[in-house]
């Protein structure tokens, strides 16, 4: 795959072996730049010259670890010394660093520090004050919307990005007479290998939050860099979020980041340590009521059991000869009672008594004529099967014959 124009010039790109840089060193590529690729991998930095060469440009690779301080301008003498003018900087190499900063090694930070900054204004000065000499050439650095908030658990980070930012758009302004452009691109998330090798793999914003696609982050920027923009930054939300920061005050942008930041476990940790602390305030809380209630309850109940016992004593002497009286009234009427039914009973036994004789008196002859024609009647059944029993008597007793 060809491309249709040759530049003739060249682009230099730091950290063009992945992400971001990658994808910006394509858009050169395919716009007829040669390239000066730059990373710490030799290995990585053929295979993205074998990626880049389909277009037909030069790519040339240099080597550097651009955490040391002396490897920009290392850089800068390899690429002279090879005769080679850019036209284009690019500064996309940078890392980032996650933890608290009181449990994190200075020596790495120190380390981004040199590359995030250091490098970044080193190269910037030496292939700047060549394109002022040339009257031509464009500056693109990597910034991040990371430089527009504080940024807790990547404190040394946001603070580099927050350099980046600041520093791009004053030199800018020195040099956009001199026919230099000089441009900012602030990407939001973006699904590189940046967040792996920032260890970043735990934050809450990681995990959670939407990546955008790194071609189309770099798209942004070439766009942004061929315009002559002072800055762009990529992504609708990430714009919203840039307006945000500068409406909010940096303590409440650095307790927003706080919470996005902040690790998994960490949320975790602060939930179950709140939990607990609010359930231990309101044990405290449930205690102390407790105690009021008991000692302010306490009188008002003991006057209450005072007053019932009272009560209760009042009652009972005033219910006292009332209940007498009724129990002499219960009694008087049983004795009343008694004496005027004790005639009526006794002429009630005497009535059932004559008539239980009546009856037996009158029920005599009939049952006396009942039992003689039973006894009868037994009689005259005797009499009519005797011979009948007699023969099965007799049957009974002889053997059973049987044909064959
Ligand atoms: N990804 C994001 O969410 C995001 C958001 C905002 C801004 N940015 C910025 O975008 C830039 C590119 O990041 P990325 O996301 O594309 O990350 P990336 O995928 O990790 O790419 C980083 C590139 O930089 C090179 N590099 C890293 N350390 C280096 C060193 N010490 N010396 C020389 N080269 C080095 C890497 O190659 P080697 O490791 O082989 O050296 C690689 O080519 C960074 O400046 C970053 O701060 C990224």
């Amino acid at each position: 795959m060809k491309v249709l124009k040759k530049q003739n010039k060249t682009a230099l790109v730091t950290g063009a072996t992945s992400g971001i840089g990658l994808e910006l060193a394509k858009l050169f590529a395919q716009d007829g730049y040669d390239l000066v690729i730059v990373s710490r991998k030799q290995d990585a930095l053929d295979k993205t010259k074998e990626k880049l060469e389909k277009w037909g440009g030069n790519i040339t690779t240099i080597s550097k670890d651009l955490f040391m301080p002396e490897s920009a301008f290392e850089l800068y003498e390899e690429v002279t010394s090879k005769g080679i003018t850019v036209t284009i900087l690019v500064n996309a190499a940078g890392q980032g660093y996650y933890g608290e900063f009181i449990n994190t090694d200075i020596r790495r930070e120190l380390s981004i520090i040199n590359l995030n900054v250091c490098s970044l204004v080193t190269l910037t000065k030496l292939f700047a004050n060549d394109m002022v000499k040339n009257k031509d050439g464009k500056i693109l650095n990597l910034s991040s919307v990371a430089s527009k908030t504080p940024g807790p658990f990547q404190s040394v980070y946001h603070a580099s990005k927050a350099f980046v930012q600041s520093f791009t758009e004053a030199i800018r302004e020195e040099v956009k007479d001199k026919g230099i452009v000089v441009t900012a691109l602030l990407p939001g998330m973006t699904n590189t290998d940046f967040f792996n090798k920032a260890g970043m793999q735990e934050a809450k914003s990681v995990k959670e939050g939407e990546m955008a696609d790194p071609a189309e982050v770099a798209k942004d920027g070439y766009k942004a860099l061929m315009a002559g923009d002072d800055k762009v930054v990529s992504g609708f939300k990430n714009k919203m979020r840039v307006v945000m920061s500068n409406i909010l005050s940096d303590s409440m942008l650095a307790g927003n980041m706080y919470n996005r930041q902040k690790p998994e476990s960490h949320t975790e940790a602060d939930k179950s340590t709140k939990e607990k602390t609010e359930m231990t305030t309101m044990a405290h809380k449930k205690q102390g009521l407790n105690k009021i209630v008991n000692k302010k309850s306490q009188p008002v109940l003991k006057a209450i059991v005072h007053k019932k016992d009272e009560l209760n004593k009042a009652m009972y002497r005033k219910a006292k000869p009332v209940l007498k009286s009724i129990m002499h009234k219960k009694d008087e009427v049983g004795k009343v009672m008694r004496k005027k039914a004790k005639p009526v009973l006794k002429g009630i036994v005497h009535k059932k008594e004559e008539l239980s004789k009546t009856v037996h008196n009158k029920a005599k002859p009939a049952m006396k004529t009942v039992a003689q024609k039973k006894a009868l009647l037994h009689k005259i059944m005797r009499k009519k099967h005797k011979p009948a029993m007699k023969t099965m008597a007799h049957r009974k007793s002889s053997p059973v014959l049987v044909k064959h």
